[in-house]
């Protein structure tokens, strides 16, 4: 059986509460082809929660500025392209051009202080975090 590895990709203090940020990893296919993993992490008080970074409407990244991925009154994730807005919590989209699809989920978990990916195969060497 294998085993997931879990990756540290921020310490969980690098995100203010009620803030997102975005990270741009690479990871490993199933064929073993590096493929580009664009992620946004949203932390809510302990809690964070994980996203790919692709709108469904037209798979475009989220934040239309750097590390913008919040509506206006900081409560949903926003697109910058058309302005869907999805629920924190689950990744639905509640309005806009995609109204009922999702977020894809990705996992995550806190350890010892760090946000974690797990579930993936990381290729640790290409992982940045968007600055
Ligand atoms: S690409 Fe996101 S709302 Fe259109």
């Amino acid at each position: 059986m294998q085993v997931d590895a879990i990756y540290a990709i921020c310490g969980f203090n690098d995100i203010p509460s009620r803030k997102a940020m975005g990270f741009h990893l690479m990871v490993l296919d199933h064929d073993g082809n590096h493929q580009p993993w664009s992620i946004v992490v949203v932390r809510w008080g302990k809690k964070v929660l994980g996203y790919l970074n692709r709108c469904p409407h037209n798979g475009v990244a989220l934040d239309w500025e750097q590390n913008e991925f919040l509506d206006p009154d900081g409560v949903r994730l926003m697109c910058g392209k058309h302005g869907s807005t999805f629920e924190l919590g689950t990744g639905l989209c509640v309005d806009g051009p995609c109204k009922g699809r999702t977020l894809t989920p990705i996992a995550l978990t806190v350890l010892d202080g760090d946000i974690c990916v797990v579930g993936v195969r990381l290729v640790e060497d290409n992982a940045s975090r968007n600055e």
